[in-house]
């Protein structure tokens, strides 16, 4: 059984196929208010509000500071991902008693932020969760809010000036007002949880269980060879909703205290498997600031509510963001499984198309980067067609040891040029030991030509590939003599 709270009133389900989305399980129990656009997290048409307990304890006084407000796409995200969270959807916005509209409503309607509509329950939802958090009207901060919503009738104009009006009115309500009840019902689910059996769905012959320990998880897949885990869902449900798959036994990590450890220490920051990226990406941030923008367009914020890093790693995605990164920053993988745990190096871990050194049975647990170190020089570039919420073409990381202007070290890594994420082995020698002149520029990016065959395929041609590498390399080796960063983010075929 799982149990959450479906606007303020508490909810168990048991009985429902596991691959069923959020969406389609809302919809066929007659809350229409969320529309389905693309069915593939693209759209945001589905957004939807998912409210937690805050992970770490705050004041006391700041009552809306205990709960985190996350937007979540409802058509990729499980049925099951609901446990013990409180679900909010458009249908619960407006006041039940007077019928007024919610203030982020009130704004959309005052600035004329919709035509067809159809794209509005998943902009408000966006606004709403983003209205809980610290909004600010800096264009960036709301075109950050609102990546993953798309509309194609009215215009954005209208929808960021309404967005821009809620941030400078910061308007309090309802769910402000009643934060100390949702918290004590949120602290209720989980303590009738810590009671119960690990939250499951079953029909069907199908099941989804969620596990709430590492051993747990470990041994429901040795017993079950076939079970497949899951976290975020936001690559896996895409084989429901685009493939048509089905899965017989869906292990659920979200819930695996050991894969949400956050650490950071003197030598490595350490990334539990299943600590959603927007948790995850700010930590790094700290420490390499070159990343922000790479993540700030990893999907969109409802894609990296949930999205995690173990995940990202285990699709072993030729084009996935953070293994290109992860390979030039030299990260390790901790993996778990029946036989304990194992490091292994990021260098080894991707073995051929999609493919990972993961034996059967076994999880990413953890993701170990190491701290910057004196020297060292971080270049981070992701070239994608469109600028938000764009799976990559070509993604570039330079990492250099520079001592005053010569290469003493170079790991240089690319996702989008080979089956697997790759380092550019020739390219690194080429760059080490020289100067940061165009000499070794223009040797390093003939030597970078040499590593790749990359293929054509709609994100870009082989050509178009190619060249964007060596441009990308000639950005990373100017900014590293301090020049301003040239501003290439958009891809053309
Ligand atoms: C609209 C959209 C935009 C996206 N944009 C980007 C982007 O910009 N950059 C990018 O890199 N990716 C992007 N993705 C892909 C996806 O969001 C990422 O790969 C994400 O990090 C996957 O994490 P997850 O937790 O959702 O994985 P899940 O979907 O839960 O799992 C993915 C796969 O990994 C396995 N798995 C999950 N966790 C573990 C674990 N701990 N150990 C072993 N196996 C595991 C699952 O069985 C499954 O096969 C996007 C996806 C969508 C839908
Ligand atoms: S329906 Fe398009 S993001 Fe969900
Ligand atoms: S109002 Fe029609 S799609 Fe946005």
């Amino acid at each position: 059984m799982i149990r959450f709270l479906l606007g303020d009133e508490r909810v168990e389900v048991d009985d429902v196929d596991p691959n069923t989305t959020v969406l389609d399980w809302l919809r066929a129990s007659g809350r229409v208010g969320t529309k389905e656009g693309c069915a593939s997290g693209d759209c945001g048409a589905c957004t939807v509000t998912t409210v937690h307990l805050a992970e770490a304890p705050v004041d006391s006084a700041a009552d809306t500071a205990d709960l985190d407000y996350r937007p979540v796409n409802a058509c990729i995200a499980l049925l099951g991902s609901l446990d013990g969270c409180q679900l909010l959807t458009v249908e619960d916005l407006a006041d039940p008693v007077t019928g007024d509209l919610h203030p982020v409503q009130r704004a959309m309607v005052d600035r004329h932020g919709s035509q067809c509509g159809f794209c509005t329950p998943g902009f408000v939802m966006s606004m709403f969760a983003w209205m809980h958090g610290e909004p600010t009207t800096d264009r960036h901060d709301v075109d950050t809010a609102l990546s993953g919503n798309l509309c194609r009738c009215t215009g954005y104009r209208p929808i960021i000036a309404a967005a821009r009006d809620v941030a400078t009115a910061r308007p309090t309500d309802r769910f402000d007002a009643a934060a100390t009840t949702t918290a004590a019902s949120l602290a209720d689910l989980a303590e009738t949880r810590a009671d119960d059996a690990a939250a499951s769905l079953a029909h069907g012959g199908r099941r989804w269980t969620a596990p709430r320990s590492l051993h747990e998880a470990i041994t429901v897949l040795a017993e079950e060879p076939a079970a497949t885990p899951v976290s975020g869902a936001t690559d896996l449900a895409l084989a429901i909703t685009q493939d048509d798959r089905r899965f017989g036994t869906l292990v659920d990590l979200s819930r695996v205290p050991e894969l949400h450890v956050l650490e950071v220490d003197e030598d490595r920051i350490v990334v539990g498997a299943a600590v959603p990226l927007v948790t995850a990406a700010p930590v790094l941030a700290t420490h390499w600031p070159a990343v922000t923008e790479l993540f700030e367009r990893y999907g969109s914020v409802p894609i990296r509510s949930r999205a995690t890093l173990g995940g990202n790693l285990s699709t072993a995605s030729p084009i996935g963001d953070s293994p290109p990164l992860l390979l030039a920053l030299d990260a390790t993988v901790v993996v778990a499984g029946p036989d304990g745990r194992r490091r292994v190096a990021i260098d080894d871990f991707f073995v051929d198309y999609r493919r990972t050194v993961l034996a059967p049975g076994e999880l990413v647990a953890a993701v170990e980067v190491p701290t910057p170190s004196d020297g060292w020089f971080l270049s981070v570039s992701k070239v994608s067609k469109r600028l938000d919420d764009d799976i990559s073409a070509v993604c570039g990381m330079f990492h250099l040891a520079l001592s005053d202007d010569v290469i003493t070290d170079a790991r240089v890594a690319f996702g989008g040029m080979a089956a697997t994420p790759a380092r550019a082995r020739a390219c690194e020698q080429a760059l080490v030991g020289g100067r940061l002149d165009d000499a070794t520029l223009e040797a390093a990016r003939t030597a970078l030509a040499d590593d790749f065959s990359p293929i054509d395929d709609m994100r870009a041609s082989a050509a178009y590939r190619t060249r964007v590498a060596g441009n990308l390399l000639e950005r990373a080796v100017r900014e590293a003599r301090g020049e301003d960063r040239l501003r290439v983010t958009t891809a053309a075929t």
